[in-house]
């Protein structure tokens, strides 16, 4: 069997910056799409040179990845040496996906979509400033089926300015309306740096987001998806492999600006702008900006934090007595397999702290 391996490409462009958001994108920076391309496509071509294995999953991540020319970005991920039925999403904002979009996609052997929904509240989104309606969010889940991509992921944030429980409640039963197979419902963070992190008479309410997250998972699992990862929903069989890959400590290869990679306990990252990244790459010089080599004792750790995370959860024998003791009442034992309890899904975080 192959090993697993995942391809991660990152595509650092957006139209405008949503003020929550702290990944490494750009808005003003899109006539530097085509030379960007071209510099993926470079730093993927060495990387085979050098005997890159074969990916069993790829990720095409942002940023907005339907913000760049689909035909070209479709010619990046068909370079990509793959396995058979490899899982190979693209995330999309849902107002630049077109049927073109779509059909370009699967020539690429496309076939699992990822759309950055946020909310169907109409109001929830104006404030979060997003540029699209329900209305674009059912027209472009259309789009892709109607050209044959059937793997749907919706993204969700919870915990916006003005969302009611009502709001958001409504948020949800119209996504298992849109029958995806996949739903991810994260809690909007609060990250330095965004103008976000200024204003705090919009910042989430912790009590109000349990909720939220509760209702969530009622819903959900209610209409047959499975809680497989804190934040993550799926019908059974159609979770993401390319997540699953990074929950279980596996090697993947992120290219492009800001991309990170893992290998056997060495990760590192590549630098962050793209204007460094497309002039590096054209000197033919390296494009990692730094590394670190992780001791086998934090290896263990981050592996119980990222394991624990997942409905999977850890062996009941690699935690010590200690340890189980240290996260009651967050933990619970099922069976062979210790998992999170419905209070831990909700500390998450402190469950991490507590096993450093
Ligand atoms: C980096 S974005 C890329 C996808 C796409 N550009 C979009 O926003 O629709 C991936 C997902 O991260 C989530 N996200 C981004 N910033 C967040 C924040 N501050 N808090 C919670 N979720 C966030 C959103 O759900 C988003 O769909
Ligand atoms: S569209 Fe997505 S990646 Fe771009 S700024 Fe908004 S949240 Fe961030």
């Amino acid at each position: 069997m192959t090993s697993p391996y995942g391809v991660y490409l990152h595509i650092p462009f957006c139209s405008r910056r949503c003020d929550y958001c702290a990944f490494a994108t750009w808005s003003d920076r899109n006539h530097l799409q085509d030379a960007y391309l071209d510099a993926l496509q470079a730093e993927i071509n060495r990387e085979i040179r050098l005997g890159m294995p074969v990916a069993t999953s790829v990720f095409v991540g942002g940023g907005t990845p339907s913000l760049v020319d689909p035909e070209r970005l479709a010619h990046v991920v068909a370079s990509i040496p793959v396995i058979e039925n490899t899982e190979l999403t693209i995330e999309c904002n849902p107002e630049s996906v077109t049927p073109e979009h779509v059909a370009a996609y699967m020539n690429a052997g496309v076939n699992r979509l990822s759309f950055g929904v946020q909310s169907m509240s109409a109001a929830t989104l104006e404030a979060l400033g997003r540029d699209h309606n329900p209305e674009t969010v059912s027209e472009a889940v259309a789009h892709a089926r109607s050209r044959g991509i059937n793997r749907l992921n919706l993204d969700l944030i919870y915990g916006g300015a003005g969302e009611s429980i009502e709001d958001w409640r409504e948020t949800i039963q119209r996504v298992i309306t849109l029958n995806p197979d996949h739903v991810s419902a994260y809690a909007l963070t609060v990250e330095a740096g965004t103008p976000l992190a200024d204003d705090p008479a919009r910042h989430p309410d912790d009590d109000d987001q349990a909720d939220k997250y509760l209702l969530a998972d009622a819903l959900l699992s209610e209409a047959g998806f499975v809680n497989y990862e804190i934040s993550n929903w799926a019908r059974p069989g159609q979770e993401c492999e390319h997540n699953l890959l990074y929950w279980r400590q596996g090697n993947y290869r992120g290219f492009g600006c800001a991309a990170h990679s893992h290998h056997d306990g060495r990760r590192w990252w590549n630098v962050r702008t793209p204007d460094r990244y497309i002039d590096l790459i054209a000197s033919d010089e390296s494009v990692e900006a730094s590394a670190e080599e992780l001791s086998p004792d934090r290896q263990r750790i981050e592996g119980l934090q990222l394991s624990l995370r997942t409905r999977e959860g850890v062996p009941r024998e690699a935690l010590s007595d200690a340890d189980l003791q240290l996260l009651e009442p967050l933990i619970v034992i099922d069976g062979e397999s210790i998992v999170l309890s419905t209070e831990g899904r909700l500390l998450a975080n402190e469950v991490a702290v507590r096993l450093r």
